[in-house]
């Protein structure tokens, strides 16, 4: 058997990722030194701040393209696993990889065993993994909303966006979406009970979100920048709170500009209006603090059915470049996963092009 990898052709041009950019390569399986074990991956996550390494050069040509799995333990070689276990690694766009024990960009351990009992694995790279605590983060501890002010979350429907607006619904907020298509907006208030959601695509959008908004915004959870973000900024209410998660629609500009500057230069008149507060994100900072709180809580949401969450699942290591590169232009409806390889904890679903897959408590 061998093992196949997605790995960095070429120095990626500034701009969103082409075709081009990944080749796929076989190479025979790697053994595991003594203290390591061979993994095979079943899910992969795909997320934005891969193309933000990549683009910042933090991936060399020739490396395998990183990225966080969920794994099986094939082989031991005297590691803490046994073949059988199911872990959290970082094997990249990868069928395999070995443990090695590290501190993943994010800030958690690596490897470290999952419970398949306790919860679905593939939560380990989702709505109970860093997208969640991500959104308890800047939801909970950052803007702290209350009993009837108004959130406005931009990417809604996505891994950190679905998150974000059930935990600000649970604090008593008034939540109001910004999703692309119309199917994402009717899906985060039929199904995740967020009050209103506009769609950023249509040509009434400024319009809509004010009008979704009546009494103004009182915390803006900041996905995306760009244009969502420039007709947020009149709404803001006078003490207003925006957490700065991430700005997406910026990951893939020509321009040459500093995207965060340029942010912070078209807030900058609003926010000293408004004595708006603005938190720069990071979800590292927060593991330490918070993840043991955060899972004991996101457990019982979810348990209670308080936290819903779409998982958007492709279907195989040769879709991963077209994955990655639909979840960066809206093309996902969910979290975006691939299943790289047998989940031997369900029963296998039919092997389609891409399985949506729709949890609902
Ligand atoms: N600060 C941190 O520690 C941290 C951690 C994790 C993630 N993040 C950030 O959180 C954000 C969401 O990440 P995610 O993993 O949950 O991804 P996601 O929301 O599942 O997927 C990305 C979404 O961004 C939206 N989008 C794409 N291009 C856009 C554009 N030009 N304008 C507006 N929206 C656009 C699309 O949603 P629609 O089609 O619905 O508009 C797309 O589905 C990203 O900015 C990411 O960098 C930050």
């Amino acid at each position: 058997m061998l093992n196949r990898s997605w790995t960095m052709a070429r120095k990626p041009p500034l701009g969103w990722p082409s075709d081009g950019d990944f080749e796929l390569i076989e190479t025979p399986l790697p053994e595991p030194a003594v203290g390591q074990a061979l993994t095979r991956t079943i899910y992969l996550s795909l997320d934005p701040y891969q193309w933000g390494r990549r683009r910042g050069g933090l991936e060399a040509v020739g490396d395998v393209c990183h990225g966080r799995t969920v794994s099986e333990v094939t082989v031991d070689n005297g590691s803490e696993f046994s073949p059988g276990d199911i872990i959290f690694n970082t094997n990249g766009w990868q069928t395999h990889g070995l443990t090695g024990a590290g501190v993943d960009v994010f800030g958690y351990m690596f490897p470290r065993k999952l419970d398949p009992d306790s919860a679905p694995i593939s939560t380990a790279i989702g709505i109970l993994g860093m997208l969640g605590l991500t959104a308890y983060a800047g939801v909970y501890v950052q803007c702290d909303p209350q009993p009837g002010e108004t959130v406005v979350i931009s990417a809604a429907s996505g891994g950190v966006g679905q998150a974000a607006g059930q935990i600000a619904r649970i604090k008593g907020a008034r939540v109001v979406g910004v999703a692309g298509a119309q199917k994402k907006c009717d899906f985060v208030v039929d199904e995740l009970g967020f009050d209103a959601c506009v769609s950023r695509l249509s040509p009434t959008f400024a319009a809509d979100l004010k009008s979704a908004c009546p009494d103004g915004i009182d915390v803006y959870f900041e996905n995306v920048g760009g244009e969502v973000y420039e007709n947020v900024l009149p709404l803001l209410n006078r003490n207003s709170r925006i957490t700065l998660c991430g700005m997406i629609s910026q990951y893939g500009n020509t321009d040459g500009r500093d995207a965060g500057e340029v942010w912070r230069q078209t807030g900058a008149p609003f926010f000293e209006r408004q004595a708006v507060s603005v938190h720069g994100l990071h979800v590292r900072n927060f593991v330490q603090s918070h993840q043991e709180k955060f899972l004991a809580e996101m457990t019982e949401w979810i348990r209670d059915g308080l936290v819903k969450y779409r998982e958007d699942v492709w279907q195989g290591l040769d879709s991963v470049p077209e994955a990655f590169a639909a979840m960066l232009s809206g093309g996902n409806f969910g979290k975006t996963l691939v299943k790289i390889g047998d989940d031997p904890t369900t029963a296998q679903a039919p092997e389609t092009q891409r399985a949506r897959r729709n949890i609902l408590g």
